[in-house]
């Protein structure tokens, strides 16, 4: 249920995307920045999650968020160099306040119940696939349109690493706990690999994050239209 909420939100979140050629170089830059705050946050939330996950009664989850964690930590700082180099320069960004509310609303998500916070994780490393395939399409735009192909080597191979496996694992290797569980069950038993789980709670954590990114989105696509004094779009994500 948590992946067709996802699909859906990032199939529309697609479709304004898709022809880059309305907006200028500068906005797609400053959208790429935007992404990066999330890639800067993301270990810390995967360290809270994984904090929470302790309270379930085994540690399969917790160890796999661990795993995630140590996997993502030192991509920030390799994106932002990867940025730097076609001279796109984090440290030069002003606050956007939609970027704040929203990762402030998902560190509060982080917070919550273990299995709130299992579909919580599930919904944005699922949404993960999506980010680095559109921030590839706007990395290489960018690039090309500043002829700085060599410089942006980095940049486009940091996406393609993520695409080529790691976010499809991260994935894949949480929703493997999720297998077979209802939405009309309150409690599920654990097993000898999966902790007792809670489906209406890793369904509503799922569910919150995804609102969360779709608001995100519609703010950035906001912005980006009245940077390039395109008037707002029907369809919004
Ligand atoms: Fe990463
Ligand atoms: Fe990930």
């Amino acid at each position: 249920m948590i992946n067709s909420w996802n699909e859906e939100f990032t199939s529309n979140a697609r479709e304004p995307l898709r022809d880059l050629s309305p907006y200028s170089t500068g906005s797609l830059e400053w959208l790429m920045m935007e992404h990066y705050q999330f890639s800067f946050l993301n270990t810390k939330f995967l360290w809270k999650a994984a904090e929470r996950a302790g309270g379930f009664d085994t540690e399969a989850i917790k160890n796999e968020l661990i795993r995630n964690y140590k996997e993502e930590n030192g991509h920030a700082a390799m994106y932002k160099l990867a940025l730097k180099k076609i001279g796109v320069d984090v440290g030069g960004r002003e606050e956007f306040g939609p970027t704040t509310t929203f990762l402030d609303a998902v560190g509060e998500l982080c917070k919550g119940e273990p299995s709130f916070v299992l579909g919580t994780i599930f919904a944005t490393e699922a949404a993960a696939i999506f980010e680095h395939e559109v921030f590839k399409d706007v990395s290489e735009e960018v690039i090309a349109r500043k002829c700085s192909g060599k410089e942006g080597k980095p940049l486009v191979g940091f996406h393609q690493m993520h695409l080529e496996g790691v976010e499809q694992s991260h994935k894949d290797e949480l929703g493997i706990f999720l297998r077979g569980i209802h939405a009309d069950q309150e409690v599920v038993a654990g097993t000898e690999d999966r902790p007792t789980l809670k489906p209406q709670q890793v369904l509503s954590g799922g569910r919150q994050a995804i609102h969360l990114m779709k608001m995100w989105w519609a703010g950035l696509f906001a912005e980006l239209y009245a940077k390039n004094g395109i008037a707002a779009r029907t369809a919004q994500p």
